[in-house]
């Protein structure tokens, strides 16, 4: 497995997403329910990921991250926005024009319980891309699903079992060798270890890292854990209320946050050195979080912010380089050491062992706490079931 490297600069990505809006309707109740507002999930959102890179989409509960996922891969219709694979707009592709995408890209869920029809064999799962998709691996089906099998470290010989037999992370491996079976360019991974012990997430990451690897894959990754996407990402996007925040490559968003709500997330991580971990400060964020279906003005982040001016409760903040590679959107980016920031040291991503006997507990235990801290409560009940997973390559 080779160490996680910068972007690479140069060349098509393997994903453009340009200005993208999702809005949800919200009905009235009673006997003719009228539109009588828009849940704006995502707000506004534009990024690229290279090919064979990850980017990272971070941000807490609610704040729009699987519905950029799921919109991304017209899983959900965009409001607006244009989305690009490969350099091909798909944005106003009709279901039958997204047929053939549809092999080039590849969704991995949160929930390996129920990602997975209880009712087909691991066989059947793995192999639904090949069927609905009409692709006759050489050698047969059977043969193709066993070695993937093989590849995510899988039993072959339990070609014929049925989830339920299969441990959490085994089932995720079944997930992630459903969505690799026609060797896609792109994966969305929403949550793909969130639901799964910490000694599991570590395994499950580093087989996501061999993959790609192997085959070149992009993968948007989506958590609510800046600890996990850290072991993975190349870049990074913090997401808040359907926007993105701030936007860099690991290395600067870890060691030089400019953003107060990524500050503010950061903080939550505890780190491994006592001595450091004394001198940091771990913001909390007051009030909860504004409803999506109605979104402060100016900065969506003004009625929690603590560096929060007159300005910003009046003019949005556009994402804008603040300097190369690092982009932000705030009126007054924190450049000087907080107490909060860096997040140096050894990086727990680059070997299996570091991440496996490094602060992953810790951290993901901080993460949590934050979460939790800021609450959750949006007023708008999430309605966001989970996808069967071969809809996605009809
Ligand atoms: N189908 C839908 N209809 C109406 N509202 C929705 C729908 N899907 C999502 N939402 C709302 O859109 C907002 C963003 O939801 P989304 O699931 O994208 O957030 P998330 O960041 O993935 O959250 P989590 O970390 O909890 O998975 C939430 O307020 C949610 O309630
Ligand atoms: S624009 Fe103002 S409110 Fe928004 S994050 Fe920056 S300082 Fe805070
Ligand atoms: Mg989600």
């Amino acid at each position: 497995m080779s160490e996680l490297t910068e972007p690479a600069l140069s060349g098509e990505p393997a994903l453009r997403v340009t200005d993208l809006r999702t809005y949800f309707p919200v009905r009235s109740k009673g006997l003719f329910p009228k539109t009588v507002g828009q849940v704006k999930a995502v707000d506004g959102v534009s990024f690229s990921v290279n090919p064979g890179q990850t980017l990272g989409l971070v941000g807490e509960s609610g704040c729009g991250k699987s519905t950029t996922g799921r919109s991304v891969l017209r899983l959900v219709e965009p409001t607006s926005g244009r989305i690009e694979f490969d350099g091909v707009d798909v944005t106003e592709m009709s279901s039958k024009e997204m047929v053939p995408i549809r092999r080039k890209a590849a969704m991995i869920f949160q929930d390996p319980y129920n990602a997975l029809n209880p009712r087909h064999t691991v066989g059947a799962i793995i192999g639904a891309p090949f069927e609905v998709q009409g692709v006759k691996p050489p050698g047969g089906v059977r043969k193709a699903v066993q070695e993937l099998m093989e590849r995510v470290g899988l039993n072959p010989e339990h070609y014929n079992r049925y989830p339920a037999e299969f441990s959490g992370g085994q089932r995720q491996r079944i997930g992630i060798a459903r969505a690799v079976a026609l060797k896609p360019k792109f994966i969305v991974c929403d949550e793909p270890v969130s639901a799964l012990d910490v000694s599991i997430q570590a395994q499950v990451i580093n087989l996501l890292r061999d993959l790609q690897d192997d085959f070149g894959i992009a993968y948007l990754f989506i958590a609510h854990d800046l600890a996990v996407v850290r072991q993975i990402s190349h870049q990074v996007a913090v997401m808040y209320l359907g926007h993105v925040m701030e936007m860099a490559s690991r290395t600067d968003l870890y060691s030089r946050p400019l953003h107060p709500y990524t500050h503010a997330l950061l903080s939550a991580i505890p780190i491994p050195d006592p001595r450091a971990q004394k001198q940091r400060e771990h913001i909390m964020l007051s009030g909860d979080l504004p409803s999506p279906a109605s979104p402060p003005a100016g900065c969506v982040f003004h009625t929690r912010c603590f560096q929060a001016q007159d300005i910003c409760a009046l003019e949005k903040p556009e994402l804008s380089e603040f300097e190369p590679g690092h982009k932000v959107a705030c009126h007054f980016p924190i450049v000087e050491f907080l107490g909060t920031a860096p997040i140096t040291g050894p990086d727990p991503g680059l070997t299996k062992q570091g991440y496996s006997a490094g602060s992953a507990a810790g951290e993901d235990r901080g993460s949590h706490d934050l979460i939790r801290e800021i609450g959750t409560d949006y007023g708008v009940g999430p309605d966001t079931p989970i996808d069967p997973g071969p809809a996605i390559w009809r």
